[in-house]
Formats: C-alpha cells, sequence, structure tokens
C-alpha cells in the first residue's frame, strides 16, 4: 500500500535523499563505484552511514524483499529518512539514495516510489527477453513520470546463487548484443549484468577453483571481455555489478572458530572489483560481506562471554566491525572515499 503523510503522497526529496543520476555520472567519469549496502535493521544501518560520514562516501541504501518482509517498509522508508538526518549530526551531508533491490513485479516499484523511494530496481532478468523488456519499460514510464524523477535499474543476464528471495541454479552471461536495444525500448537509468558474480557466500563450486597450499580457494575471474563489450555498445552508460561480496577469509574462519559451519565459500577477490570500479561499473551490491562480519562477531561474544544476555553488548561489536569493513571497501576497493 502507497503510504501517505495523510495529505499526499511522499516523494524522496521530502525525506532528504536523492536519485542514482548525477551519482552515476559522476562516478562513469571519475572511475570509482558506489557503494551499494543492504539494510534491515538499525546497527546495520548505523554502520553504513557512520562509514559512508567518516569516509566522505555517498552511499545507497538497498532494501530487498527479505528486508521489506523482515523489517516492513515503511519502517525502513522512515529509518532511511533518519540516516539522512543522522548523517547530518555525524557532520556531513552525504548523498543518499534510498533503493529497492530485486524488484520483482511493477506492484512493488509503484508502491516504493509511493512512499519515498528514490531509485528502484525491476529484476526481469528471468524474463524471456521481449517479457523484460515489457516490463522494465512499465516501470520506468511510471518511475520517470513522478514528480522527482525516480531512476530505475534493470538487469540482463542471470546470476546463479541462492538467498532467501534471490535464487537461480545456473547463471547465464549478459549477452553484449542485446544491451543497446534493451536500454534504448525500456528507458532504462542503469543496467545490471552478469560477468561471473554471484549473490551468496558461495559464489562458485570447489572445483571451478584453484586452491592455494594452505587450502584458500581461488575463484576464476571475472569476464571483463563481456564487460569490455557492453562498454562499446553503451559508451558511459552506468552498469551495476550484483553480487560482489569478497567472503573475506578473515570472517570465516572467526566463524568456524567459534563453531559455525562456512564450508566452501568463496566471493570475488578485491582486486577484480577495484578494476570494475574503474570501468563504467558504477554501483557494486554488497550484503554477504556484513553477514558475514556481524555473524562473525556475535559468535565470538556468545563464546567468549557465555553470561551476556544484553543484546547491546553483543550487536555492538557487530555494529563496530560492519563499520570497518564497509569503510575499507569505500577506500580500497570501490574507490568512493572522498567523492560525496
Ligand atoms: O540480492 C539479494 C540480497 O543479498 C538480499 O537478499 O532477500 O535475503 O535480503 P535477502
Ligand atoms: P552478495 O551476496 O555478493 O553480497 O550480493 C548482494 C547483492 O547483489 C544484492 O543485490
Ligand atoms: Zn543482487
Amino acid at each position: 500500500m502507497a503510504v501517505s503523510d495523510g495529505e499526499h503522497l511522499l516523494v524522496y526529496k521530502e525525506l532528504g535523499l536523492v536519485n542514482t543520476v548525477e551519482l552515476f555520472k559522476k562516478a562513469v567519469t571519475g572511475g570509482y563505484a558506489l557503494p551499494a549496502y543492504n539494510f534491515n535493521n538499525m546497527e546495520q544501518l548505523q554502520a553504513i552511514i557512520q562509514a559512508c560520514v567518516e569516509t566522505k562516501s555517498p552511499v545507497i541504501l538497498q532494501v530487498s524483499a527479505g528486508a521489506r518482509k523482515y523489517a516492513n517498509q515503511t519502517m525502513l522508508q522512515y529509518m532511511a529518512k533518519g540516516a539522512v538526518e543522522y548523517a547530518k549530526e555525524l557532520g556531513c551531508d552525504i548523498p543518499i539514495v534510498l533503493h529497492l533491490d530485486h524488484g520483482d513485479s511493477f506492484e512493488i516499484c509503484k508502491s516504493c516510489i509511493e512512499s519515498g523511494f528514490s531509485s528502484v530496481m525491476i529484476d526481469g532478468s528471468h524474463l524471456p527477453y521481449d517479457e523484460n523488456v515489457a516490463l522494465t519499460r512499465k516501470v520506468c514510464e511510471f518511475a520517470h513520470s513522478q514528480k522527482d524523477y525516480v531512476s530505475v535499474e534493470g538487469e540482463l543476464g542471470v546470476l546463479a546463487g541462492v538467498e532467501d528471495e534471490v535464487s537461480a541454479e545456473h547463471s547465464n552471461y549478459t549477452q553484449p548484443e542485446e544491451v543497446q536495444d534493451f536500454v534504448k525500448k525500456t528507458g532504462v537509468d542503469s543496467l545490471a549484468i552478469s560477468i561471473g558474480t554471484s549473490h551468496g557466500r558461495t559464489k562458485f563450486k570447489p572445483e571451478q577453483c584453484t586452491k592455494t597450499a594452505d587450502g584458500v580457494l581461488i575463484p576464476p575471474p571475472l569476464r571483463f571481455d563481456i564487460l569490455q563489450e557492453i562498454e562499446k555498445r553503451l559508451p558511459g552508460f552506468p552498469i551495476v555489478l550484483h553480487g560482489s561480496s569478497s567472503v573475506p577469509i578473515e570472517y570465516v574462519k572467526i566463524i568456524e572458530q567459534y563453531g559455525g559451519k562456512m564450508k566452501d565459500s568463496v566471493g570475488i577477490p578485491e582486486e577484480q572489483l577495484r578494476k570494475a570500479a574503474k570501468s563504467a561499473v558504477c554501483k557494486i551490491n554488497i550484503d554477504s560481506d556484513g553477514r558475514l562480519a556481524m555473524t562473525a562477531m556475535i559468535r565470538k561474544v556468545f563464546s567468549e562471554k557465555p553470561d551476556e544476555f544484553d543484546p547491546r553488548k553483543y550487536l555492538g561489536p557487530a555494529r563496530d566491525e560492519l563499520k570497518k569493513l564497509y569503510a575499507h571497501k569505500n577506500q580500497e576497493v570501490l574507490g568512493s572515499a572522498g567523492k560525496a
């Protein structure tokens, strides 16, 4: 249901948010990518804002279908408004986008747009090409005709991987021959592509990887050749990478040390993301790494202090670790630090 303040539907500018258009232009020409971090609760949101204020980075706050179910769309939208004020209070008015991640119907996109989201993704990547075009165009027509232009991300090509709400058995790389036609027919503002990333903490099967002497799995490289072909056909057009967690081995080890089971974890090496961020890739989606960081710290506290039962005492360290992780991403991986 659309949310109103009693008189009129909320528009994102009233919440202090921005859309992605100008941010992506700057990112493409500046050779960096914006962080798109998922959030479901207050601690994650605080960590994102603290890290982005400290590193002076613009940020995209992403809300997935799972997050809407878990936390409630209205809660999340007002939390994003709170985040805008919190950033100011911390001393830096960074640009903040509130984005629907993997919207799977026109109705969900419409509902988010009418309740103050400044950007939406319509993920028609599992549909036959013509149906993906028709659905994406419908969302663009609605989003772009709002009083305040809402930006739209579309997707071509399928990412493998399983999460609560986003799953596919096999990946299909994006076909560069389709991208121009898709962008022209739909009017999307950015395009998510499939070049070897995938959702979750197990991005490749062990048999697809090589192993270092100490047993660390090294995945095959991303398909930069496909990315180049896409860039040739859409010069300067904003490209998005989903499934871009690096699955840091330190977190995997801490989780396992304190009783967790994280077999066959493998992510996208940071150097590859850094290389992608220097190209037309201007939005990089990261969720799983945050889950790992929080889980590692919570397990550690539970194990070291079995009598602790104050949630602030285990969520606090998890939040601090998350902040460190996001600041590192902005500074060392995405290059978005200092671009706010
Ligand atoms: O791409 C998916 C995100 O990581 C969110 O997944 O629906 O389990 O929150 P979720
Ligand atoms: P990860 O699972 O690699 O963090 O990807 C998140 C994502 O793509 C959200 O849309
Ligand atoms: Zn995704």
